[in-house]
């Protein structure tokens, strides 16, 4: 799979909701080779400090060369890209990983916990872009508050989803987890791909294995280098392997996950 190593220029940097941003860049390279559930790695200033890239998922990518990365502010790097402004340069490494694997035919799920939402949006759009039947693509969000949610469920129904959501705080859709959303669709579904807090995935897991419904997983590790030449980002597998999250995946088959680590 080709990876290029690009500098990219920001279009704009818009704040969506308090410490998550979605910057637009365009990077025609990456945005050409990018597959849904793959990621980059991005330099997220022009100094030493910090001198490791920060690896974020592709969260939309447009056939113009444009991509977009959805991202909350966690400490210093994440910072400095928050304070980027239109016409400044970032250098990216990617597409980076194994994305997911989309089924013949639907209808699938996918659900999305917090910042786990980011990739779940090009994953849509790719999978709405052939003519599907209505409802093909159900969306589960969850989050602490409706104030993250709002924006992106309305992004995801105009694409032609199903959206649902649930909220810690009842401020939008369901008071609980948005695990609690699945059950009534699972007799329906051909596939449910997941991405946020391991908790939820977790669960959301073992629904899909009660019903035999395929799921994958999009794991989260520290990241070093991004490219399978560290070994930082090692977990262990079902079959006693190691597996990179960056090479191997970030995106696995829920059955080969080790839940309870
Ligand atoms: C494959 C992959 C895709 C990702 N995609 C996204 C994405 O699309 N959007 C996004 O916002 N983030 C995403 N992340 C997480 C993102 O990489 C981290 O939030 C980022 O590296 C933090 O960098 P920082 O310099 O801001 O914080 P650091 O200074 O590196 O970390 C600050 C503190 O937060 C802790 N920390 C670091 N990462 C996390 C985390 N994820 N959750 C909780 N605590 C953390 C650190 O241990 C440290 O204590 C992804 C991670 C991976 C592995
Ligand atoms: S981050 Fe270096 S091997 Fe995965």
């Amino acid at each position: 799979m080709a990876e290029y190593q690009e500098n990219s220029i920001v279009e704009s940097n818009e704040r969506l909701a308090e410490g998550l941003y979605r910057l637009t860049l365009q990077a025609p390279r990456i945005a050409a080779a990018a597959h849904p559930g793959q990621f980059i790695m991005a330099a997220c200033g022009h100094s030493l400090d910090p001198l490791l890239r920060r690896p974020l998922s592709l969260h939309q990518v447009t056939a113009s060369g444009t991509i977009r990365l959805l991202f909350k502010v966690i400490g210093r790097g994440t910072q400095l890209l928050s304070e980027l402004q239109r016409g400044q340069s970032v250098s990216l490494i990617g597409p980076l990983g194994r994305g997911f694997r989309l089924p013949p035919a639907g209808p699938i799920c996918l659900v999305g916990g917090g910042i786990g939402i980011a990739p779940l949006s090009f994953l849509a759009n790719t999978w709405l872009q052939q003519p599907r039947p209505v409802d093909s693509c159900v969306v589960l969000l969850g989050a602490r508050t409706g104030a993250e949610l709002r924006l992106l469920a309305t992004e995801f129904k105009d694409l032609g989803c199903q959206v649902h959501t649930a909220t810690d705080d009842g401020s939008l859709g369901h008071h609980g987890l948005v695990s609690d959303l699945l059950p009534p669709f699972l007799a329906t579904l051909k596939k449910v791909h997941t991405c946020g807090p391991k908790p939820m995935m977790a669960a959301i897991a073992g629904l899909c294995r009660e019903a035999a419904i395929p799921c994958e997983t999009s794991l989260e590790a520290h990241m070093a280098c991004g490219l399978g030449a560290c070994l930082g980002c090692a977990i262990p597998d079902r079959n006693g392997h190691y597996q990179h999250v960056c090479k191997h995946g970030p995106v696995f088959n829920a059955e080969e996950v080790v839940w309870n680590r």
